[in-house]
């Protein structure tokens, strides 16, 4: 479900779960943090965070949000995006397809975000019974602005690359011919670079953590009794059973 590769001091990262659109269970946040944590170490200077099979992530596998309930900790979720938060080195994301939940939710604590012409974003949340995560309320507001923030935030719509990239979600759109190589060319180019330098100039500009990991834990104690609540149920129970929502029970 995780292919991880160190070469040339990258450190590459593929979600490969095709049948479920790469969707997230906890094994893959374990092992993602594992390899992230792994980056804090003398030989690599750049990690590469990709799907597969042309889907980034369709994000949290909603059959296993469906088994949590509040008690039920979310710790290799959280390891991943603390480590993510934390990982001294730049981080590119390289999107293709689907960047759904989470998908979206971890580019904005990616350094570099390059997307082919055909990927989709969403933070569907409001739509499941659930508040943003991971400090999206609060970094998306900063980056695109509160009207921005509040149209992909409380509509939580499907959105394209060129939104993407207004809203300072994604660096730069290419078409899919031309990503591997820019991703590639960027790599390259960050290896080239001192290391001290490339991780001190990280940490002065990710110079919020300390609000960001504040943040984090407010939304996250929402989240977890928003994951409970009656809504929520019906639209994972929805999604699952390949039906309608009842908005009955979001009233
Ligand atoms: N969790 C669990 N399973 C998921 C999933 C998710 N987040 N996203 C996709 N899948 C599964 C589907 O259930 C389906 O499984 P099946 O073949 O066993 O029925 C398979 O992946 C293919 O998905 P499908 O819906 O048929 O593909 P699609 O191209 O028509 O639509 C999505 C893709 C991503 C738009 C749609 O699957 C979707 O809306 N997924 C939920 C995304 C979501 O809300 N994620 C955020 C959680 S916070």
């Amino acid at each position: 479900m995780l292919n991880v590769s160190r070469e040339n001091a990258i450190l590459s990262i593929e979600i490969c779960r095709p049948d479920k659109k790469n969707a997230l269970v906890p094994q893959m946040y374990h092992d993602m943090a594992l390899a992230l944590e792994s980056a804090d170490s003398a030989d690599i200077k750049a990690v590469l965070i990709k799907g597969s099979h042309g889907c980034f992530t369709a994000g949290n596998d909603i059959a296993d949000f469906m088994s949590k309930n509040e008690d039920k900790d979310i710790k290799d979720t959280y390891r991943f995006m603390m480590s993510l938060v934390n990982c001294p080195v730049p981080v590119v994301a390289q999107v293709e397809g689907l960047a759904i939940g989470i998908g979206t939710t971890l580019l904005l604590h990616c350094d570099f975000v390059y997307c082919d012409e055909n990927a989709k974003f969403a933070m569907p949340f409001i739509n499941l019974g659930l508040v943003p995560e991971y400090a999206s309320s609060y970094i998306l507001p900063r980056i695109s602005g509160n009207l921005k923030a509040a149209e992909l935030l409380l509509l939580g719509e499907t959105f394209d690359a060129e939104k993407a990239y207004e809203c300072g979600i994604v660096s730069k759109v290419v078409s899919s011919e031309e990503l591997p190589n820019l991703i590639s060319q960027t790599l390259t180019k960050l290896v080239d670079k001192p290391k001290m330098a490339l991780v001190q100039s990280k940490a002065l500009l990710r110079n919020q953590k300390d609000d960001i990991e504040k943040h984090i834990l407010l939304e996250l104690e929402v989240f977890a009794k928003a994951m409970v609540s009656e809504p929520a149920k019906e639209a994972f129970s929805a999604f699952l059973e390949k039906r309608p929502v009842n908005k009955h029970l979001f009233k």
